[in-house]
């Protein structure tokens, strides 16, 4: 079977190092595997307006960000279609006759559409297009006959739905739709990575994140500012790990030659741990480390995006020459799709010569 991998971002602001550790680092070595028949990697502005409908200008200024943000991480337009959600038509041709196998209750029933609700304060009038996005999302899925969906846990009830609606829609028009997986992040701290202040969301509106193109300064700034463990105060004080941001981020980012090159009285993350809990251990010391870290992962993504960033133009028409592609992927889904479900009148001469029989008999 034809391995296709298919995720997407909405574009609602830029990309930060929780979408780097969740997603985006893994996309880019999948890629880089060359396991793949087909990459897809999408651009969700149709999806971001569902709870952005009165804000479209935000939507449109952060499409060329995210592309940007993809760039410089190393996905490569000659490996991975990157497109624009909204240019694909077929989307919602496909969202429409999905809709008639999702039941209300099934979709008021996804965790984290009813935690987007509350955050949204959408609980009185909620826009039926953002309550159906998860239909959407499907679509976008199986347009592409997507085995591997690379996403945060926070999706999982998205992929739950999407399987759900394959299986009903072979179960009732025959073998069409193609079964995807997930692929979650390795690690615990991948999977969620909190914001700089301890909380669990990285969100632009808590002034908590650290993007992928902030500067050495600014990062320097935010490590220094991160939340660890309130009760560790004197340097003697044993230390706790749990719920200390900055080791949630070392265990998100660092790896073993950083060791040796930032910190070579320590031999590897496990002793530098082992030490903390102990006492005797400074949070700056720890802070100084990461910050070297992060600014060891994150020069060659910034610098990358400034090469980008010279050529504007070509950065659109890159996504004008993927969201092509894509559209002639998604439209032989959609020919499939309208086959099993007996909507392709005009191209089946079976039909029409049934049809003529049983009038002249
Ligand atoms: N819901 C995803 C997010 O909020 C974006 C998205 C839209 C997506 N369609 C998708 C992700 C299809 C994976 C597959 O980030």
């Amino acid at each position: 079977m034809r391995k296709v991998m298919l995720t997407g971002d909405r574009p609602t602001g830029k990309l930060h190092v929780g979408h780097y550790v969740g997603s985006l680092r893994r996309r880019v070595e999948l890629q880089n595997t060359g396991d793949f028949d087909d990459i897809f990697i999408m651009i969700a502005d149709a999806q971001a307006l569902t709870d952005n409908a009165d804000n479209p200008e935000k939507v449109r200024q952060n499409i060329i960000e995210v592309a940007l943000d993809y760039l410089a991480c190393g996905l490569d337009p000659k490996k991975s279609t990157l497109f624009i959600q909204s240019q694909i038509p077929q989307l919602c041709e496909l969202s429409f006759y999905y809709m008639n196998l999702v039941t209300v209750s099934r979709l008021q029933r996804n965790p984290t559409v009813k935690a987007e609700i509350q955050m949204r304060n959408f609980e009185a009038s909620i826009p039926v297009g953002f309550f159906t996005y998860p239909i959407s999302q499907a679509a976008d899925i199986t347009a592409f006959k997507a085995t591997t969906v690379p996403v945060g846990e926070d999706q999982m009830p998205m992929l739950e739905q999407t399987r759900e609606i394959v299986h009903k829609f072979n179960s009732v028009y025959g073998e069409t739709l193609v079964d995807p997986k997930i692929l979650l992040p390795e690690n615990q701290a991948c999977m969620r990575l909190p914001g700089i202040d301890g909380k669990a969301k990285m969100s632009k509106s808590l002034n908590n994140c650290i993007y992928l193109s902030e500067e050495p300064e600014e990062i320097k700034k935010k490590v220094f500012s991160m939340f660890t463990d309130p009760t560790h105060i004197r340097i003697e004080d044993p230390g706790k790990l749990e719920g200390n941001t900055v080791f949630t981020y070392l265990d998100a980012f660092c790896r073993p030659e950083y060791f040796p090159e930032f910190l070579p009285e320590y031999k590897d993350l496990d002793e530098l741990k082992e030490h903390y809990q102990r006492g005797g251990l400074g949070d700056m010391k720890v802070k100084r480390f990461l910050n070297n870290v992060l600014q060891a992962e994150l020069e060659p993504i910034r610098n990358r995006r400034k090469e980008f960033q010279k050529d504007i133009p070509a950065v659109y028409e890159m996504l004008r020459e993927g969201s092509e592609k894509a559209e002639a992927v998604a439209a032989e889904t959609l020919k499939d799709v309208k086959a099993a479900m007996k909507i392709n009148y005009f191209d089946d001469e079976e039909l029409i010569k049934g049809q003529s029989k049983k009038f002249s008999d």
